[in-house]
């Protein structure tokens, strides 16, 4: 009995070393719109080219569900639940970093810049757009995206400038109006003034990208943005190599950067990573889409975890849809699922659009049997629609949406069919990798892991909320007058905002 007690007494006195040990690092890799059924339909994909039975890299990361409803609808949008997750709290569709009563919610990587880690934002969307924004704003209102871009670079933001790196797509937000690129309703040249008065280096071309050599060149130029396109960075499939890199090079030359510039802090680095158009070609029930970016984000989360793995047991990757998108079913109608019929396409079908649309513009005294012919061999052909009918293609010239029509086509015959152009309520897969992300195993709010992530990194959301608050010009400047209330009503009311609003930007 002495000696047990002894050993209990050892045990108990002892510091349970392993149990407490947390990440210096934190990753949180968001797939938009990435739900179960996404998952299967590129893994089967995958198999079919492979002619074997493998799992997807993040088959293997899988530890629990994520219920993402919002606090105004079961079904969210990507603001709320980018919120959520950054902020550790619900809020209403269309919410950036602020709770129901409009009042800022301290997020994640500013109370990661307030505690002295480093921080990066690396998406395929504008950098403006919900997700990054929820995690680095605040505003009443996701498409306020010129008041986002002076927070992201530090102009409007009570705490100054929080990022240290950003890449994505999103530059027009940057522009003054004067210019012919510009989304922005002012005069500011925010793109000018993030390099005179904050620092940045502000980059577009793919060679500066370059520069960096994978994040580990002796004196990288921080802050540092990479922002190579005026609007979203391309889908995968259409991807210009010589213009982008993919997602999974961003991630990890933006890695290395933080992980070699913290190395001398007694602090780490979070970073918040976003496959963004798995969400876009859901919402535009465009299979070829969704595919290729779902397979790049397996990528890129396969690279993470192998850098984890490599020397950097440190740190931590979590990774959860905020939602899933287009209500995907595969196996219509009964037992028809077919992934080879994905196989043909060698871009998305708005690519295809865009292409006849050229041809139409430069060919309008065409006959119609010529508009047939163009069609069939550049368009449908192509993107993998075989045997089509005379009353198929002529369908295309009367579609509302041309692309949506070319998905559907395309999508009918693999067997997959789409039963919303918004999203789903449907709870969505967690993953994770590294230190202590298996006690995750279950199922949580959104809020809860983000609550998570910022325990582990032994931060308080809660103070961050009550720094934000004190200063009263922002809490007023972020807050929406009667019309902006109506703008909220309106997009609640609106289901398919993100689609639509989609088609009011040109494609790069
Ligand atoms: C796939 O594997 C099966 C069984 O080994 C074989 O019969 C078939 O020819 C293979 N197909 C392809 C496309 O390689
Ligand atoms: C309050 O926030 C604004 C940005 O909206 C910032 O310019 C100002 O410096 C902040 N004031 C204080 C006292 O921190
Ligand atoms: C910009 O860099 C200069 C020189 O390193 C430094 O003195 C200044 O404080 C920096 N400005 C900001 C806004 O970070
Ligand atoms: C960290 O310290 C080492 C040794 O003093 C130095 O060589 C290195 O440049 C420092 N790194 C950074 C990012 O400051
Ligand atoms: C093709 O161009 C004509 C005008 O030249 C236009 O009326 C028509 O809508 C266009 N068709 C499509 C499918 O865009
Ligand atoms: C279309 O036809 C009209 C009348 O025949 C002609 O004036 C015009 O130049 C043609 N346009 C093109 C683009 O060929
Ligand atoms: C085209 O072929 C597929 C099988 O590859 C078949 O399911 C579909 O019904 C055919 N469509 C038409 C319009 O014949
Ligand atoms: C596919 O879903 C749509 C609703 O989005 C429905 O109208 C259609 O009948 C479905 N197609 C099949 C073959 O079940
Ligand atoms: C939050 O603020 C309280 C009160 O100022 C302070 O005691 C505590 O250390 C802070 N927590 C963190 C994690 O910074
Ligand atoms: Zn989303
Ligand atoms: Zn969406």
């Amino acid at each position: 009995m002495k000696l047990s007690s002894a050993l209990l007494f050892a045990a108990l006195a002892a510091p349970p070393l392993v149990l407490a040990a947390k990440p210096r690092n934190y990753i949180y890799f968001l797939p938009d719109g990435y739900g179960p059924a996404s998952e299967v339909l590129a893994r089967d994909f995958a198999n079919y080219k492979n002619n074997d039975t493998e799992k997807l890299p993040v088959d293997n990361m899988a530890i629990g569900y994520v219920r993402t409803f919002a606090t105004d609808t079961l079904v969210t949008d990507s603001a709320a639940a980018a919120t959520a997750y950054a902020c550790g709290q619900k809020t209403y569709n269309g919410a950036i970093g602020v709770d129901d009563d409009y009042l800022p919610l301290g997020n994640i990587v500013e109370a990661a810049k307030l505690d002295g880690f480093m921080t990066g934002l690396v998406v395929t969307s504008r950098i403006t757009h919900a997700s990054p924004a929820g995690f680095s704003t605040h505003t009443y209102y996701r498409d306020l995206e010129a008041d986002i871009a002076d927070q992201l670079v530090g102009l409007a933001h009570p705490l100054g400038r929080v990022v240290d790196v950003m890449m994505g797509g999103g530059r027009c937000f940057f522009l003054p109006q004067s210019d012919e690129d510009s989304c922005r309703e002012d005069d500011v040249d925010l793109w000018s003034l993030a390099q005179t008065d904050y620092n940045w280096t502000m980059a577009v071309e793919r060679e500066k990208f370059d520069q960096l050599q994978n994040g580990l060149v002796e004196d990288p130029p921080l802050p540092f943005a990479f922002i190579p396109n005026l609007d979203h960075m391309m889908y995968e499939v259409d991807r210009e190599s010589t213009l982008e890199p993919a997602l999974h090079e961003m991630a990890i030359a933006t890695l290395n950067m933080l992980d070699k510039q913290t190395q001398n802090s007694s602090k780490g680095f979070f970073l918040f990573v976003e496959a963004s158009r798995i969400d876009h070609a859901g919402h535009a029930h465009d299979p070829v889409g969704h595919l290729h970016d779902i397979l790049e984000y397996n990528r890129a989360m396969d690279a993470i975890a192998q850098w984890i793995d490599d020397g950097h047991s440190d740190t931590a990757l979590l990774s959860g849809a905020d939602h899933e998108c287009g209500g995907l079913t595969l196996g219509v109608p009964d037992y028809a699922w077919y992934p080879e019929v994905l196989d043909t396409a060698s871009g998305t079908a708005e690519y295809y659009v865009n292409i006849f649309d050229a041809f139409n513009e430069t060919l309008s005294n065409s006959t119609t049997a010529d508009k047939y012919t163009f069609l069939l061999d550049h368009v449908f052909t192509p993107y993998g629609i075989t045997n089509v009918t005379t009353d198929e293609l002529a369908a295309f010239f009367t579609a509302d949406d041309a692309a949506i029509y070319l998905g559907e086509l395309l999508s009918a015959r693999a067997g997959i069919n789409w039963s919303t152009t918004g999203h789903t309520a449907v709870d969505i897969t967690l993953f994770g990798h590294g230190l202590n992300t298996d006690s995750l195993v279950g199922s949580w709010e959104n809020g809860e892991v983000g609550n998570f992530m910022a325990g582990q990194l032994g931060l308080s959301l809660a103070n961050v909320t009550k720094l934000l608050r004190a200063n009263e010009s922002f809490v007023q400047a972020i807050g929406p007058d009667a019309e902006g209330k109506k703008l909220i009503k309106r997009f609640q009311l609106q289901h398919d905002h993100e689609h639509m609003h989609d088609g009011a930007f040109h494609k790069h």
